[in-house]
C-alpha cells in the first residue's frame, strides 16, 4: 500500500516535470514567483507570508500546490481568505502554475 502510493506519487511528479520541460522551458519558477507577485503576499522563498493568517507554501508537495492553485482559479476552493488569491490567479496559466508549483516544492520548509 504505502510502496504503491510512492510508485503513484512519483509517477505524477515525472508527468508534471515532463509537462514543465517540454513546453516551459523559458520559465522559469523563481522569476514567475516575483513577476506574478505572489512574492508580496507569500514572502521570500515562500515562507515569509505578509500575514501570519497567510499559507506559508516552500517546501510543500508539488502537486498539493498545483491541485490548490486550480482549484482557487477555477473557483472550487474559495472561503474568505480566497479572495486575496482569485485577481493574481487569473493572470497565471496551466504551465506558470505547474512550473511555480515545482519551484516552491524545492524551497526548504520552515
Ligand atoms: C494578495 C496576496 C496574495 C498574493 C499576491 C498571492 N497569494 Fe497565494 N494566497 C494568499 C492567501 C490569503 C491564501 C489563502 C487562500 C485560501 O485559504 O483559500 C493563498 C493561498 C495560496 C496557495 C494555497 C496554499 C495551501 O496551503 O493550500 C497557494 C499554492 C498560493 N497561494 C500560491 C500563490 C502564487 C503562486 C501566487 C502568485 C501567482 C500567489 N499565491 C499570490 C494570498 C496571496
Amino acid at each position: 500500500m504505502q510502496a504503491h502510493s510512492k510508485h503513484a506519487i512519483r509517477a505524477l511528479l515525472c508527468l508534471l516535470l515532463a509537462a514543465a520541460g517540454t513546453s516551459a522551458n523559458a520559465l522559469d519558477g523563481a522569476t514567475l514567483y516575483k513577476e506574478k507577485t505572489c512574492v508580496s503576499c507569500h514572502g521570500e522563498n515562500g515562507n515569509n507570508p505578509v500575514l501570519p493568517a497567510y499559507p506559508k507554501l516552500g517546501g510543500q508537495n508539488p502537486e498539493y500546490l498545483f491541485q490548490q492553485l486550480k482549484d482557487i482559479k477555477s473557483g472550487v476552493r474559495t472561503n474568505a481568505m480566497t479572495a486575496a488569491m482569485q485577481g493574481i490567479i487569473q493572470n497565471v496559466d496551466m504551465e506558470e502554475m505547474r512550473v511555480i508549483a515545482i519551484w516552491l516544492g524545492t524551497l526548504s520548509a520552515e
